[in-house]
């Protein structure tokens, strides 16, 4: 028996990733553990990738739906699109090959709030789950499972799949055990508050508990997570966290925000993780505060480290190679500092409301209004996904998004006069940064708000032109509220679409 796997049932079980892949057949969903490239299976899919190809080249039909708790890795996304084996893909995905099928209209791409994945699930929202291929660290003498690095959707998948296939990854480190929080409230109508007041309370066990008699294969592996490293932070991050400190010592200053501030969520992405970057250097330095998160990135890792986080709640780890391999080698230090919860609790709306979160997300482009183009690039094309943005940004307490002011060396504005498509509304976005400043959209009627993003937020190359739109939409609308003019709306997108930039030059 291998020393992970402490079961005697499910050691019997234990087979190579191919047969095990064997049992999955053509029109299955699958529930695949996984969460921005961290605890996803190594084994199974691959060999699955291998078998759809081999079915495809004697022409027969192979494509299963793909479900995950978030983005994964070129092993398994990667291999099952290559190969054309993806027919419907849930519920965020950030992989080239995915995306580049998702855009060309081969995958059928579900793009959902994170937070309600788990409901979709169990209510069968997305009709039957067949599979649950789930990655764990290791299976206890009682067949208890020790989650991986990442918690997702897995507990879900593993109660409402037909049939489980684990994969015990010995790369991951046995000394990660206790530090996940599973919890299971009941089902509506007889939902529980969920009782998190601190984002450091642990409300579950360290385990998933799952009926053994739904595992048909355990396939043993030793390979590490994807782990993506970070663009390294330049000027134009430094600017950004430098306004978003400047404002959390404002809204102390004004006594909106407590001295130690409240629990900070902070996006996916290189300027999300840039910024936590600012807290270094900020009042709060070693100070012990508090996250409640998607996912741990390396700043967050980097500020758990020099004690400006106490603690970090979050459902995945996100981390560079060297963040990984630090959080691994001292995995036991991080045991009483890191909570990992499944999807449905890190970013459940209630506790966010609760606990008064401070989010910080990403975008893509934003509008003069302060609407939010979190997913699409030019209205058509998927990025990654919506993820747990809008878990986060309409639950929080003050909801912030994060930009560069240009994308695509200076071609694109992320101004423009209206988002090419919508992900969050300007009810639900307070204050927009980019690295020319800050625009608080708080209390400002629409023709404000517009005002501030253009002075604040444009960059000076399309500051002419967004004014002058404004300008002319003020003058020219058929009503005062929120001015446009309709005919032009998409126009800094159609010249960019024609001419490569946005700018009129
Ligand atoms: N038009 C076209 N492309 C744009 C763009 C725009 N206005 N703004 C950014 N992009 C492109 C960039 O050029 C870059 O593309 P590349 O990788 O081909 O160079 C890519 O989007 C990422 O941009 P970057 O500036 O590096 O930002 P990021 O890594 O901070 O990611 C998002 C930004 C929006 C893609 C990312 O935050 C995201 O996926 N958000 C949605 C999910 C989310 O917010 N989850 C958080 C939940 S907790």
């Amino acid at each position: 028996m291998s020393s992970r796997i402490h079961h005697a049932g499910l050691a019997q079980k234990v087979m190579s990733g191919a047969d095990a892949a064997a049992m999955i057949h053509h029109g299955d969903n699958v529930g695949f553990s996984g969460f921005t490239g961290a605890g996803y299976p190594k084994d199974v899919p691959r060999a699955l990738a291998g078998r759809i190809k081999a079915a495809h080249d004697r022409g027969e039909e192979f494509r299963i739906g793909v479900w995950t708790g978030a983005s994964t890795a070129p092993e398994l996304d990667g291999a099952l699109a290559e190969v054309d084996g993806i027919s419907t893909r849930v519920p965020y995905q950030s992989d080239p090959v995915t995306r580049a099928k998702i855009n060309s209209g081969d995958i059928d791409y579900v793009d959902i709030h994170l937070s309600h994945l788990n409901q979709y699930v169990e209510h069968g929202f997305m009709g039957r789950l067949d599979f649950a291929v789930v990655e764990v660290t290791a299976i206890t003498p009682g067949g208890r499972l020790v989650p991986s690095a990442s918690v997702g959707c897995n507990r879900t998948y593993l109660d409402k799949a037909d049939k489980i296939i684990l994969e015990v990854n010995a790369w991951q480190p046995a000394e990660i055990e206790g530090v996940h929080d599973i919890w299971r409230n009941e089902t509506i109508p007889n939902r529980h508050p969920v009782p998190i007041l601190h984002p450091g309370d642990r409300i579950g066990t360290p385990y998933f508990e799952i009926d053994t008699s739904k595992v048909v294969a355990v396939v043993e592996t030793d390979a590490p997570d994807r782990n993506s490293p970070f663009k390294p932070i330049d000027d134009t991050s430094r600017a950004i966290a430098s306004h978003f400190i400047d404002f959390l010592k404002h809204e102390v200053k004004k006594g909106r925000l407590p001295k130690k501030l409240l629990p900070l969520q902070s996006g996916v992405g290189n300027i999300a993780n840039a910024v936590l970057d600012g807290l270094h250097t900020s009042p709060w330095a070693g100070k012990g505060l508090g996250a409640y998160t998607e996912v741990l990135q390396d700043g967050m890792l980097d500020l758990i480290d020099d004690g400006t986080f106490s603690v970090a709640s979050c459902t995945a780890l996100s981390l560079s190679p060297e963040g990984v391999e630090r959080f691994n080698r001292d995995v036991v230090d991080y045991l009483d500092k890191v909570v990992m919860r499944p999807q449905s609790i890190s970013n459940h709306p209630e506790v966010v409301r609760r606990l008064g979160v401070i989010s910080c997300n990403g975008l893509i482009e934003a509008d003069l209004y302060g609407n939010v183009n979190s997913t699409h690039v030019i209205g058509s094309r998927i990025q990654n996904g919506i993820g747990g943005s809008a878990d986060f940004t309409h639950h929080g307490y003050l909801t912030t998004f994060v930009t560069p002011s240009t994308a695509k060396g200076g071609a694109l504005s992320c101004i423009v006069p209206m988002v090419s498509h919508v992900d969050h509304t300007e009810h639900d976005v307070m204050v927009m940064i980019t690295e020319q400043g800050l625009a608080d959209l708080r209390g400002l009627a629409p023709r404000k708000r517009a005002q501030q993003i253009i002075d604040h937020c444009a960059h000076p190359d399309f500051r002419p032109l967004l004014q002058d739109y404004f300008d002319r939409a003020c003058a020219g609308a058929w009503g005062q509220q929120t001015p446009h003019l309709l005919g032009e709306a998409f126009s800094f997108h159609q010249r960019f679409m024609e001419t490569g930039s946005m700018s009129s030059r």
